[in-house]
């Protein structure tokens, strides 16, 4: 027999179960309702993590990653002159299984000694109740009948994140438990909040049915059920098998609240199962709880209920279904296909590994997950698009948080003045995947307001005249919002940009970069690696404006009158050599006009004249970056050559040979300044190979395979640049196995035509996220691997948004340019199935189309061409952009379709 993998994908392809998993404490899943307002638990093969609604509505305690050691829903067998066994305690041997599918999560364990074997299966219901469900199977799996008594036990919280441990006690003060008739009914009297307390609103609860019979009682307080010597992992009542008491109010009141749950005494058959359901909820009021449970309660409307959302998470999965010749990486890029969607219902926070667990989402994010969220869900995201540049400001800096409602925005979600100096750049990226998709260029004419607040010239002034009665919309002189296009919200971001250099002439890092852990390098650093973003931004944007005009027959655009401060081509010129210059006109001219209100008045610019001036400055940096910041490093006999992505505090290069340990010399490499030189196009056709060994060298980890973000620095910390540097070497930000930028990385070979080389880059994180006794992680991708190959914040990352990007439109080619469809396959041979077929479904232009490359003869990537097209068995026309390149219009797409492309 082969040995058993860590994961069996079950006949569906997507579900898995696994023994292996079953083992481990730490392991997880997600499950929620259907958006950001829902439900959103994480549940681990022994019940434990937490359910909540956000920040302010915890049903239980929120659990972090050692949380997870502790138990939370728990089942209880007492078994007469036997003991007790349970659902959170392990079985001798390898007894229990987990099996996980869109978006329930079931355990079995077998207690053999007990002679019971029993099983959970829960889920969040799509159909909008504030809910998540369980139902307990219990099963005599002996030969003799088993008397026992049931008790399912959850233990409630109520309260804030924050109350987790300030005010944790005073704050269970407020608490009301009640014992009702269908469970552990908990109220409390206020929202705890010392900058301004608030009445509570709602009711939490823990209710349960069994198919015969009704609860015998309940236990609602901790005191009553864990007793003075226990807990719940040894509740007194149980253990001790106490009769449940209707409390008095007074033993209720203000305690800590715990929804136990005693069903009937039963004797079991052999062989003979008896199930439970068990509703854990929120709700505006008891009545409404009842209302809710009532909806769920029976065996049969629990499964029904586990139907529909198997089939509306099913659905979201196959939005975009993959099928290369590898049908293990197929099942798993569903799971990775759910991810963004998970993002847009959790944000970056509430599961167990989260980099801030307040809620909601920031910029970048937002601006990643957009990205796939255009291909999985591309009806939700015009408005979105469109809202999110109300966060811009008119100094190119940004709101960093943006709200659940539109025109809601935060600064900062911890009131601290600061700017990531990238951010300005993913806007773009984004919107023009959504143009190229859907050929709706009329959205970059759309009009949007700009953020205002006391934020000023990128942090350097504070307006304090500022109030919040100013609002958060930028005015003009005439004390009117004032409103601009989306292009020229645009502009400003990539124009404000170009002039805010340090003294190297590269872009300030300011508080910090995509590398969020980059944060302490404020006055001198500078990020090569985003200016190298910003250069090839400025070098799209001119043609995609000139893409429009074509389009729109149009030869101006409007912009306010201040812009032209910084279009310097068609005024007064700055010398983009002199750094200083540049910086005086950013912050001397262009900060000075527009602050603290515009003029309001609008120039007609033309549009050739706008996309010449951004042609010039995109071209100025890549000539500048590649003059300046190539590195170049000896090893042995071998000459290693990249480019340098920073720049520290001290203004110091930032990369390659750097005395570390004394009579020690280290090589400093980071990832992030090779991926965006590759992306952009600042590095050549001859800088990428030598980038791609240069990598391989340094970067690539022999034994894991995989690509780390940086070389060990050799330092204890690095206060001259950021915090990231404190981190233990192999972890986050320093030397990580970071998927976001490994994702990027072989997007950016793939973009360039470097498939061979991005294959192996994606293939290394898709081997080390399966390799579960390393990664014990289920199937989907990270935020990180460890240095000893375990993957980190599971679920909530970019890297999800960004590799299913770039399966789509580089590795299967299928994507959108101005509307029409493009098909440029870059799949390597082992891609393809026995038969030289590979094919991915999608959407695009509203219709659902399957696109099938038949490679029969298993023809690598630059080696095959497009010979032919069908669409629905009609052979097409295209235009032929290159060998493997053809663009079909957008109006031969009148209908869903099977597209056969012949490649040979
Ligand atoms: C996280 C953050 C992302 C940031 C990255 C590196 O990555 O969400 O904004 O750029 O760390 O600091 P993610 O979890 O999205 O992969």
């Amino acid at each position: 027999m082969p040995p058993e993998k860590f994961f069996n994908y079950l006949p569906d392809r997507v579900s898995f179960s696994s023994k292996a998993a079953a083992k481990i404490k730490t392991i997880y899943a997600p499950l929620c309702g259907t958006d950001a307002l829902s439900i959103k638990s994480a549940i681990s093969p022994f019940l434990s993590g937490d359910i909540k609604i956000d920040k302010l509505h915890y049903l239980t305690k929120p659990a972090s990653r050692e949380d997870l050691r502790q138990p939370l829903r728990e089942f209880f067998i007492f078994i007469k002159g036997k003991g007790v066994v349970s659902l959170f305690q392990e079985a001798s041997g390898n007894a229990s299984c987990v099996e996980m599918g869109p978006l329930w999560h079931k355990v079995t364990r077998r207690h053999k000694a007990a002679g019971l074997e029993l099983t959970a299966v829960n889920f969040v219901p799509v159909s909008g109740e504030t809910v998540e469900l369980m139902k307990v199977t219990v099963k005599n799996i002996s030969k003799k009948n088993i008397l026992c008594v049931p008790t399912a036990a959850i233990a409630l919280f109520g309260r804030a994140l924050s109350n987790k441990h300030d005010h944790e006690h005073v704050t269970a003060l407020l608490n009301r438990p009640r014992q009702v008739a269908d469970g552990v009914l908990l109220e409390t009297t206020m929202a705890f909040n010392e900058e301004g307390h608030k009445e509570a609103h709602g009711v939490y609860y823990v209710y349960g049915a069994q198919d015969k019979g009704a609860l015998t009682g309940s236990f609602a307080t901790v005191d009553s059920f864990y007793g003075d010597t226990g807990s719940l992992l040894r509740p007194q009542a149980v253990f001790e098998n106490y009769q449940p008491v209707k409390l008095e109010n007074d033993a209720l009141n203000g305690k800590e609240a715990v929804g136990a749950l005693r069903f009937k005494e039963m004797t079991l058959k052999p062989n003979e199962s008896r199930s439970f359901i068990i509703a854990a909820g929120t709700d505006a009021d008891q009545a409404q709880s009842l209302k809710t449970f009532n909806r769920f309660k029976t065996i049969k409307n629990f499964d029904q209920a586990l139907v529909a959302n198997q089939k509306f998470w099913s659905a979201k999965m196959a939005s975009i279904e993959f099928n290369s010749g590898n049908a293990d990486f197929n099942s798993w890029m569903k799971w990775v296909t759910l991810q963004p969607v998970l993002r847009r219902i959790y944000g970056c926070s509430f599961l167990p590994d989260h980099d801030y667990g307040k809620g909601g989402r920031g910029w970048r994010d937002i601006w990643q997950d957009l990205l796939s969220l255009i291909l999985i869900e591309p009806h939700l995201v015009r408005a979105d698009l469109i809202n999110n540049c109300a966060g811009i400001r008119v100094d190119g800096s940004n709101a960093t948080i943006i709200g659940s409602r539109p025109g809601e925005f935060v600064a900062d979600r911890n009131a601290i003045t600061r700017i990531w100096m990238d951010h300005g750049a993913w806007p773009l990226l984004t919107l023009k995947l959504y143009i190229d998709q859907s050929g709706d260029v009329d959205i970059l004419l759309e009009k949007q307001t700009y953020f205002r607040d006391p934020q000023l010239s990128r942090t350097y002034y504070k307006d304090l005249n500022w109030t919040p009665q100013y609002g958060h919309r930028l005015l003009d002189k005439k004390a009117k919002i004032y409103e601009g296009t989306i292009l020229e919200h645009l502009l400003v971001q990539h124009l404000t940009q170009f002039f805010n250099v340090g003294k190297h002439n590269v872009m300030r890092l300011e508080n910090a970069d995509w590398n969020d852990g980059l944060d302490m390098a404020f006055g001198q650093g500078e990020s090569v690696a985003f200016t190298s973003f910003y250069a090839g931004n400025l070098l799209a944007l001119a043609d995609l404006m000139e893409e429009v005009a074509v389009i729109k027959r149009l030869d101006k655009i409007q912009v306010f009158k201040e812009l032209l401060i910084l279009l310097d081509t068609l005024g007064p010129r700055v010398n983009y050599e002199d750094h200083k210059a540049k910086r005086a006109r950013l912050f001397e001219k262009y900060f000075q006009a527009v602050q603290p209100v515009i003029s309001g008045e609008k120039v007609e610019l033309s549009i050739q004249q706008v996309a010449a001036d951004l042609r010039a400055k995109g071209q100025w940096i890549f000539k500048h970056l590649r003059r300046q910041e190539k590195i170049q490093v000896k090893k042995g006999t071998k000459t290693f050559s990249w480019f340098n992505g920073y720049y520290d505090n001290k203004g110091h290069r930032v990369e390659g040979k750097a005395a570390t340990f004394p009579g020690k010399e280290a090589v400093r490499m980071t990832l992030t300044g090779q991926v965006f030189a590759i992306m952009s196009g600042m590095a050549t056709v001859e800088d990428v190979p030598r980038i791609v060994d240069s990598v391989n060298e340094f970067l690539k980890d022999k034994d894991l395979g995989g690509y780390r973000l940086n070389t060990d620095f050799g330092l204890r910390h690095y206060l001259d640049l950021g915090r990231a540097f404190g981190f233990a070497y192999g972890t986050k930000e320093n030397g990580a196995f970071f998927s976001h930028m490994n994702v990027m990385y072989g997007a950016a070979l793939y973009q360039r035509g470097f498939a061979a080389a991005g294959h192996q880059v994606l293939q290394s994180i898709y081997r080390m996220a399966v390799d579960g006794e390393r990664s014990k992680i289920y199937p989907g991708i990270p935020e990180y691997f460890d240095s000893e190959g375990r993957g980190m914040y599971h679920y909530l990352t970019g890297s999800a948004s960004w590799l299913v990007l770039t399966q789509l439109t580089q590795v299967f080619g299928v994507r959108g340019w101005l509307g029409d469809l493009i098909l440029a396959p870059q799949l390597t041979p082992q891609e393809f199935d026995q038969q030289g077929l590979a094919s991915v479904s999608c959407q695009f232009a509203g219709k659902r189309l399957k696109v099938e490359y038949h490679n029969p003869r298993r023809l690598d990537a630059g080696s095959y061409v497009i010979k032919s097209i069908n669409i629905n068995a009609k052979l097409v026309t295209f235009q032929s952009l290159a060998p493997a390149q053809a663009r079909i219009r957008r109006s031969s797409i009148t209908k869903d379709a099977v597209i056969k492309v012949i490649l040979g």
